[in-house]
């Protein structure tokens, strides 16, 4: 994957410090690490501010499975799978607070049954999409107040195929995230270049424009609330997976960006996952990366036994 650039776009906004003027009204109360700070997150210890982060893994489901019928069988195969059980699999701390936070996405229809299933087991639901009018004649749509009310806590945002096929644009995305935080739901943003951005090498320039563009407006004390996720569109239901290494450094580059347009805190803090066909077997070199905190699942979450065993990567420290 190629990420160095010699002369770009984002590198003379960063160098100009110009990142930052696309958030305006940021304030500066203390950001914490999501919900909770853990003794097995992740940390940067090369970072004059470390801040430790909870691991965070989400299954989308997108347009599946077909029945309700079958989305209960899933979550309730997921819950099973999962329940007591996440922690234990990962090593020795067994308090709540060291689990990974594990969040599913279903279809609308479905979201009720979902929670009802998995929310004994710890697990969290939040939904796909929503329109960020809270009502009126928006025929089809349906509101954050609407999802809020059956249990959704986390909201994605700016995901790829919304962009492309139902043509999101990042001030519709921003507008989106705002709402998310002023109705006290979390929105995952997600950021990423298509297959021919990554072709003409402006990885970081498409990443850093999302960015400033889709958080325009939000201050530093919501970003405590937002997670992030890197999903390289090329790599997402293709089974190409991006490079552990190439996925680190690109994480690495949004946390200059949000240091640029916040600060060091707020960019330690901020957890930030990847996504593009995340499966069993590479799961564990991803989230060994210091700057992976979590990965946003697709296909492989339609599968319980495969997206339990995601959720239960093997830690850095018990992987050897
Ligand atoms: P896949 O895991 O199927 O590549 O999908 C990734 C994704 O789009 C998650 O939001």
């Amino acid at each position: 994957m190629k990420l160095s650039f010699t002369l770009s776009l984002t590198s003379l906004l960063l160098a100009a410090g110009d990142v930052a003027a696309f958030a305006p009204g940021i304030i500066s109360s203390s950001s914490g690490g999501g919900r909770s700070s853990i003794s097995n997150g992740k940390s940067q210890q090369s970072s004059a501010l470390s801040a430790e982060r909870q691991p965070i893994m989400a299954g989308n489901w997108k347009l599946n499975p077909p029945t309700e019928a079958e989305a209960l069988a899933l979550a309730t195969d997921v819950a099973t799978r999962l329940g007591d059980e996440t922690c234990a699999i990962n090593g020795d701390e067994m308090d709540e607070a060291s689990c990974t936070e594990v969040v599913i996405f279903p279809p609308f229809p479905f979201i009720s049954k979902v929670r009802d299933a998995v929310q004994e087991a710890g697990l969290i639901v939040g939904a796909q999409n929503f329109y960020y009018q809270d009502s009126g004649a928006y025929t089809g749509s349906v509101s954050a107040p609407m999802i809020k009310s059956v249990g959704c806590e986390y909201v994605l945002c700016g995901h790829s195929e919304r962009r492309t096929v139902f043509t999101d644009t990042d001030q519709g995305i921003n507008l989106k995230v705002k709402k998310v935080l002023e109705s006290g739901m979390k929105p995952i943003l997600c950021i990423g270049e298509t297959q021919e951005e990554f072709d003409m090498d402006i990885t970081k320039e498409v990443c850093a424009m999302q960015l400033s563009k889709d958080l325009f407006g939000i201050t530093k004390e919501q970003m405590k609330d937002v997670v992030i996720a890197y999903e390289p569109v090329w790599a997402i239901g293709t089974g190409l997976v991006c490079g552990s290494k190439d996925a680190n450094n690109v994480h690495v580059f949004v946390r200059e960006c949000l240091t640029k347009m916040y600060d060091e805190e707020v960019a330690q803090a901020t957890r930030i996952q990847y996504g593009g066909s995340v499966k069993p077997d590479n799961v564990d070199e991803l989230m060994a990366m210091p700057d992976i905190d979590g990965c946003l699942v697709g296909g492989a979450s339609l599968d319980g036994e495969s997206f339990a065993r995601i959720v239960n990567y093997k830690r850095a420290s018990v992987a050897a």
